[in-house]
This record gives structure tokens, C-alpha cells and sequence, in this order.
């Protein structure tokens, strides 16, 4: 395996990428960096201000205004890092159901896009690094030393968040959760800049029927592989 790899994760969401990328950065003493959260802080900010999500041109101002730091994290709730936006502790607020049915839309402005970018590149050109999102081994960092893409069907990918729902007493339903996956799944693979793809270089893996475990354990194999 080489000194202070670059790891790529992409993946549609609940395709088991952030936990894999959590374990595997644990492993081998690395940051773990979920560039999703960015986009989240981004979409929380554009709310809190009161602005309309499709008013482009002012959510590309906001994205470029808006301070956003990942630290680790402060307080043991469950959570795998601070999220922090202007100053003020946000790590569960962009987690609701208001930033899930907009995130997808403010990601597809090339502002929003271009401001996040820089700020991942100069994350992820440390190295000693796992980074997780969408076009991370297609745009931010297609240099990445190695490239992997997680994917599940969308039923079972909707019955695993369902289920995590459950744990934490939220009020959802099944077919809430998969028709909003749907629609977040066709925003970010049909989007003109950065479309959530597989880069042709990537390693395929399907998790529908692998538990966490095993993904871990073949991500590993493949970074012992490359020299
Ligand atoms: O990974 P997560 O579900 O937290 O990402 C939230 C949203 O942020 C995605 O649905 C996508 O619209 C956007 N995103 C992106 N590019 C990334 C990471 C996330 O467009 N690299």
C-alpha cells in the first residue's frame, strides 16, 4: 500500500459510503472528510436566511460567503464530526427533512459547485485522506489514488435510512423516504456540472447483499493491492 494515499468514495445516498469511509479512515489513521455536509451547511444557511432555494444567483452569494468548518467532534451524541456554520454548531440540524428535499437543487448551481470544490481540493491534497460525495473521483480530486464507487438498489438503500429512522423515534414513512430518494438520485445524476457517476476508473461495488463489515474488508483488500 502507498504512504498518504488520496481515497475516493462516491455513491448515491445510504449506499453504506460514509460508515465504510469512517472505518477504513479509523484504520489507517486518516481524515475522514464527507464533502456532503458542505453542501448540507450551504442549504441550512440559504433557510436561515430566509432565501428562496431557486433564486440561484443569491444562494451562489451565500455559498460563497458562508463559512463552513469539519473538525472532530466535541460532544459523543453519535455524531462522527463537529459541523460548524458561521460559528455556530449545526451538526444535527442538517440532517431534517426541509435540507434532504433541498440540498439536491443548491447543489446543481456552479457556484455553490465551484465554492465547495476549492475548499475539498485544498482538503484533499494533504492526502492522508478519505474523501466521500458524489463526483469526488470524477472533479474534486480525479487524481485520487484510488477510486471507489458504492452502489445498492434504491429499495434497499430506502429501507436501510427507513431504518435508521426508526432508531431515533422519527416520524416517517417507507414511501416518504424512497420517493425522496428517488427524486434526490435523478437530481444529482442528471445535473449539467458534476453529475453523481461512477469515474471510469473506480472500483464497482454493489452492497446490496455485503454487510458493512464486508465492504470494509474489500475496500482494504484493494488498498493493499496498489503500490
Ligand atoms: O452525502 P449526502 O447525502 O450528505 O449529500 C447531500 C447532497 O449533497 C447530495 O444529495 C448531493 O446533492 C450533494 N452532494 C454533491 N456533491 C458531493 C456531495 C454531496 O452534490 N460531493
Amino acid at each position: 500500500m502507498r504512504e498518504s494515499m488520496v481515497i475516493a468514495i462516491d455513491g448515491p445516498a445510504a449506499s453504506g459510503k460514509s460508515t465504510v469511509a469512517q472505518r477504513v479512515a479509523a484504520r489507517l489513521h486518516y481524515l475522514y472528510f464527507d464533502t456532503g455536509v458542505m453542501y448540507r451547511a450551504v442549504t441550512l444557511a440559504v433557510i436561515q436566511q430566509q432565501v428562496d432555494v431557486n433564486n440561484q444567483k443569491a444562494v451562489e452569494q451565500i455559498a460563497m460567503a458562508t463559512q463552513i468548518n469539519v473538525t472532530p467532534p466535541s460532544i459523543e451524541d453519535g455524531r462522527q464530526y463537529d459541523v460548524v456554520l458561521n460559528g455556530v454548531d449545526v451538526t444535527w440540524q442538517i440532517r431534517s427533512n426541509e435540507i434532504e428535499a433541498n440540498v439536491s437543487l443548491v447543489s446543481t448551481y456552479p457556484g455553490v459547485r465551484q465554492a465547495m470544490t476549492e475548499r475539498q481540493r485544498e482538503i484533499g491534497l494533504q492526502g492522508r485522506v478519505v474523501m466521500v460525495g458524489r463526483d469526488i473521483g470524477t472533479v474534486v480530486m480525479p487524481d485520487a489514488d484510488i477510486k471507489f464507487y458504492l452502489d445498492a438498489s434504491v429499495q434497499e438503500r430506502a429501507r436501510r435510512r427507513y431504518t435508521e429512522c426508526m432508531q431515533h423515534d422519527m416520524q416517517t414513512t417507507y414511501e416518504s423516504i424512497l420517493a425522496a430518494m428517488q427524486s434526490r438520485d435523478h437530481i444529482d445524476s442528471t445535473r449539467e456540472i458534476a453529475p453523481l457517476r461512477k469515474a471510469a476508473d473506480a472500483i464497482y461495488l454493489n452492497t446490496s447483499d455485503l454487510s458493512i463489515d464486508m465492504v470494509v474488508d474489500q475496500v482494504i483488500q484493494q488498498l493493499v493491492l496498489t503500490e
